[in-house]
């Protein structure tokens, strides 16, 4: 019979139980151990799934120093996410961090390290990549199609959607809306192009809707951005404007746009609440006429690879357990996430500086 993979969990809150449904519905995976600072939180959460013989732990150094382990998903808050995870990686122990990457671009800068000198894997939770429309028109930006891209934008938005508990609080979070969503703006901008190295930023960041009482309950308390806006230059002589909201007077910060010399592409976001979905254009110019082309999936919407999975979600951990399987390569590395979280580190930076900064990468 084939080998298990051997899983353990970091952080038994909320996310970590979209690690666990798809964990336990694979055959070819078993989860071991976890660990959460909460005293009896790991022990309630693997009872939970009927895991009893499994061991709870308080921290990731006892899980990684009492369990084997072939890989570990870290799911506790933003700013413990380095210290968990390079705890597992110079274990030896490849690892699944959810996003963001980390708080400070130090902190991303040191897990990339730590993975590269115990050779395990180190992918960040970005679970949109595996989104079939996604995709598709990654590939097509990829293709060459729109020839040189030289402006990038990101729209979409939250007219009013500011979550509580963690994710409101700085010492836990580090960054609020940025961290929450920006970061997957960000990677969806820029890893159709290959995420060119960011050079410099200039951004803005606001709370007047968390720290307002009649938007937000909890205001006395909220102490992260509800929204950021930002101008990132970026190697090649590629601007990106990068805007990003929990809460506004608005349905959308407008349209999302990969520009290039040859054609363009804009995404219109889909409005959740009333109903309204997605939809892509493509846009370019034979022999002086314009064409303007809506991109429909073609090919059923089956885009997992070989295992059939049920959502997003299940392929980024199916895409983790069989990288685990061979050693690598990570799904979604943490050398190429870096350039996301050096902008967040930027944007987060510039906002409080009230002037732009320059984006230093510290080497790998
Ligand atoms: N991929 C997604 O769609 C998605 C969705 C929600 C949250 N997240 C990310 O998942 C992470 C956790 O979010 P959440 O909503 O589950 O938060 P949460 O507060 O519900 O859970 C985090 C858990 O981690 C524990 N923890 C904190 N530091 C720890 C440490 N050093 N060692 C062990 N346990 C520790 C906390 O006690 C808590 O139980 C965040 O980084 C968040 O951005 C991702």
């Amino acid at each position: 019979m084939e080998k298990k993979v051997r899983i353990g969990i970091i952080g038994t809150g909320g996310i970590a139980n979209a690690h666990m449904r798809p964990y336990t519905s694979f055959e070819d995976v078993e989860i071991v151990g976890a660990c959460d600072i909460v005293p009896g939180k790991a022990r309630e959460f693997l009872d939970k799934y009927d895991l009893k013989d499994a061991p709870a732990f308080e921290s990731a150094a006892e899980l990684v120093k009492n369990v084997r382990m072939d890989g570990v998903s870290v799911c506790a808050y933003n700013t413990a996410h380095a210290e968990c995870t390079i705890t597992a990686l110079e274990a030896g122990i490849h690892v699944l961090c959810e996003k963001p990457m980390s708080f400070t671009i130090a902190e991303a800068a040191d897990m990339v390290r730590a993975s590269r000198k115990a050779k395990k894997i180190l992918s960040i939770g970005f679970q949109p990549r595996y989104d079939y429309m996604r995709q598709r028109v990654d590939a097509i930006i990829q293709s060459g199609v729109l020839g040189k891209i030289y402006y990038i934008q990101s729209g979409g938005g939250r007219r009013r959607g500011i979550p509580s508990g963690t994710f409101v609080d700085a010492a836990k979070a580090g960054y609020g809306c940025l961290g929450d969503i920006g970061c997957y703006t960000i990677d969806e901008c820029l890893h159709a192009v290959g995420y060119p190295k960011p050079l410099t930023v200039s951004a803005i960041a606001t709370d007047y809707f968390g720290k307002n009482p009649k938007y937000w309950p909890e205001a006395d308390t909220f102490n992260v951005d509800d929204f950021s806006v930002a101008l990132v230059r970026m190697e090649g002589d590629v601007t990106y404007i990068f805007k990003q909201s929990w809460a506004m007077h608005s349905d959308s910060l407008g349209d999302t746009l990969w520009l290039g010399t040859e054609g363009g592409i804009k995404l219109t976001k889909g409005v959740d609440e009333h109903n309204k979905p997605s939809r892509y254009m493509y846009y370019t110019d034979v022999n002086g006429m314009h064409i303007d082309s809506v991109i429909e999936p073609s090919i059923p919407f089956n885009a997992y690879g070989p295992h059939p999975v049920k959502n997003v979600f299940e392929a980024k951990i199916r895409g983790f357990v069989d990288a685990v399987k061979t050693n690598g390569p990570a799904p979604i590395p943490g050398e190429e996430i870096i350039y996301n979280q050096a902008i967040c580190d930027g944007i987060y930076r510039s906002s409080k500086l009230k002037r732009e900064v320059e984006i230093v990468i510290p080497a790998i």
